[in-house]
């Protein structure tokens, strides 16, 4: 059937440097079902009107097993589950009390205030370039930025970062189907995963004696209708920025210098005039968004989707990287226009669980892509494409090799 065999396509490495026609084909058939696999949803209204139905749940005790499971998340950390994998009320209630110290409205946010900060971790990345004219945007700069981000979003000391890093380094490359699989580096992420938590909590318990200015604190100490989260819930709110931050923004970053190198007419614009990064970076995660799909839903009752039953217990996928090249939704789509007048996209998910940390991953992008774009003298990539990691969902490069003529 050859429905079947475009999901397996969709998963196949080898074509993981351009899904795009897939997913145009994927598209044909709005609701595809094969025998024992997800439903998969492709066009963009119907993502978006599944992302906000109560009907459909994230929660991970009401999964069930189906034939895409390699596309599952790894048991990250052996905590209970962070309020991506929970559904209201909980869910709610742990995401507000999150927020209260990452970003509330009407007053100037932990975020904002990280900007200068942000701006210093990036110059000195490029500054480390020294006198290369060869450097791997991955390794040199996107790979090292967020964890050292979140590092100073949770209050983690400077001089414990490397540590932090060192843990952190194994559990994220757990994260790719590839990896995965092999014993001892399962056994490595394993041991990585019981450190971190061991060193969260001690950081935990400081916090509870002595608060600082710091989200830890935030967290232990909220007073807000909600009141605080308890030690456990601290953790599995931590270990989850930290995964749900990482990867994510390490592929916008290298996505986004790519899509710059092959379109160097914005490439140069955006080395003249820095704000130009707000409309790039919306455009990226439109044109080449870092999650391609979310495979884990599941709906509570039966549902019907264009004319299709969806029984009770099904598992769906939906795919937002198909969603945002839907010619129903945009003008155009398989052009990226950071110029376009409706800059809208399923980048960030949408609905109740959409990105919480979508102001803190706009603003690292746009920081590395503008200094990227002006420290690097007539930069070139070495490979077009370049080398991918394995991941289908977490889609991005592992390296992305550039000449350079020498740093401003
Ligand atoms: C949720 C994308 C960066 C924290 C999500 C979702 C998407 C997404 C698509 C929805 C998941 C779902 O519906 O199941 C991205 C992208 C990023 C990024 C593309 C970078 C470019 C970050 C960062 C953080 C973060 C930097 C934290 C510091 C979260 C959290 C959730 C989430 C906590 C769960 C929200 C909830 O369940 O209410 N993200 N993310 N993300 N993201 Fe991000």
């Amino acid at each position: 059937m050859p429905q079947a065999s475009l999901l397996r396509q969709i998963t196949d490495f080898a074509n993981r440097a351009n899904p795009y026609p897939l997913y145009e084909e994927l598209r044909r058939t709005p609701v595809l079902h094969e025998a024992d696999g997800p439903y998969v949803i492709s066009s963009y209204y119907d993502i978006e009107a599944l992302l906000h139905d109560p009907r459909i749940s994230s929660d991970a005790a009401k999964m069930t097993a189906t034939g895409d499971d390699e596309l599952s998340e790894p048991e990250t950390t052996g905590l209970p589950p962070s309020f991506i994998r929970l559904d209201p009320p909980e869910h709610d209630r742990l995401r507000r009390i999150a927020n209260s110290s990452f970003g509330p409205p009407h007053r100037p946010t932990r975020i904002d205030s990280m900007r200068g900060e942000l701006a210093q971790i990036v110059t000195d990345l490029i500054d480390g370039f020294g006198d290369a004219r060869q450097i791997d945007v991955v390794d040199g700069c996107a790979y090292p930025f967020p964890v050292t981000v979140i590092c100073r979003l949770l209050g983690v000391p400077r001089e414990d970062e490397p540590r932090f890093r060192a843990w952190v380094d194994p559990i994220v490359a757990g994260l790719d189907p590839d990896t995965r699989t092999s014993a001892e580096s399962e056994r490595v992420a394993q041991e990585a995963r019981l450190q971190l938590g061991m060193y969260l909590n001690g950081l935990v318990e400081q916090r509870v004696k002595e608060p600082r200015d710091d989200m830890l604190s935030d967290l232990v100490n909220s007073r807000g209708p909600d009141g605080a989260m308890t030690t456990m819930e601290v953790l599995t709110t931590a270990v989850l920025l930290l995964i749900a931050g990482h990867e994510t923004t390490v592929n916008l970053i290298t996505n986004g210098m790519l899509t710059l190198l092959r379109h160097p007419e914005y490439l140069q614009r955006l080395r003249q005039d820095p704000i130009l990064s707000v409309k790039i970076v919306e455009e990226l995660l439109r044109y080449e968004p870092p999650v391609q799909l979310l495979p884990q839903r599941t709906c509570i009752t039966d549902i019907e989707v264009r004319g299709v039953t969806i029984p009770k217990g099904s598992r769906i996928w939906l795919v937002l990287a198909a969603g945002n090249r839907d010619p129903e939704r945009f003008k155009d789509p398989d052009r990226f226009d950071p110029d376009r007048e409706d800059l809208q996209h399923l980048g960030f998910g949408s609905g109740i669980h959409s990105c919480f940390g979508a102001p803190l991953a706009r603003l690292e992008a746009q920081i590395a892509l503008s200094e990227l774009a002006r420290r690097l003298e007539n930069p070139r990539l070495v490979e077009d494409p370049p080398p991918y990691r394995p991941n289908a969902v977490l889609r991005g490069p592992r390296h992305l090799n550039v000449d350079f003529d020498g740093l401003n």
